[in-house]
């Protein structure tokens, strides 16, 4: 049993480190941004992506500000937000840039359809929303990037691709 009393607090301020060391113990969701077209083609796997507000419709995800894709968002204002499903470990290891996939490479290997924005998403995600950028806020290294949803496309029981504690977990329904 954990004492209670006197929890585990260091008491002081997380150094990077151990911020990130602390977030291995949170399950999050896995899912892509995709942005841009032709040459500037690029996005990244991200487990920062979450609803913002049903009335407008917006989602929010957290971008660093050094990757490729933050100055392509900033530049066309349009974006894909897929949903990863219990299939999608390969996909999300592209978008990570695993073997150094940069830009359009990422979309290799997986089926595509384009949105009314011009944004690319992927054809059998659980979800995925065609969105125009709202607003993208600078805080620390990063910036909350609000999308504006302008419409969605679903895929029943396609599960969901979860990262916990450094790795993939695929959770399906079956
Ligand atoms: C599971 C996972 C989750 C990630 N989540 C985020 C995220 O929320 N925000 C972010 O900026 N990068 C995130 N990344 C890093 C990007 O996917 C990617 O590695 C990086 O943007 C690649 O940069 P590049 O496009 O400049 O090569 C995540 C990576 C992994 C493997």
């Amino acid at each position: 049993m954990p004492d209670l009393a006197r929890p585990p607090y260091l008491g002081e301020i997380p150094a990077p480190k151990a911020f990130r060391n602390a977030m291995r113990g949170f399950v999050g969701a896995c899912s892509l941004i995709t942005t841009g077209t032709g040459d500037m083609a690029t996005g990244l796997v991200v487990t920062s992506g979450v609803s913002l507000t049903a009335e407008p419709p917006m989602i929010l995800a957290c971008i660093n500000r050094s990757a490729s894709s933050w100055p392509i968002l900033k530049q066309t204002g349009v974006f894909g937000w897929s949903a990863l499903g219990s299939a999608h470990q390969p996909v999300a290891e592209r978008f990570s840039g695993v073997g150094g996939l940069k830009g359009q490479d990422r979309y290799q290997g997986a089926q595509w359809v384009t949105g009314a924005t011009g944004a690319r998403h992927l054809a059998d995600a659980p979800l995925a929303f065609d969105c125009t950028v709202e607003e993208m806020i600078d805080r620390g290294t990063h910036s909350i990037l609000i999308g504006r949803v302008q419409s969605i496309l679903t895929n029943p029981d396609r599960g969901s691709l979860l990262y916990w504690n450094g790795a993939y977990h695929p959770l399906s329904s079956a």
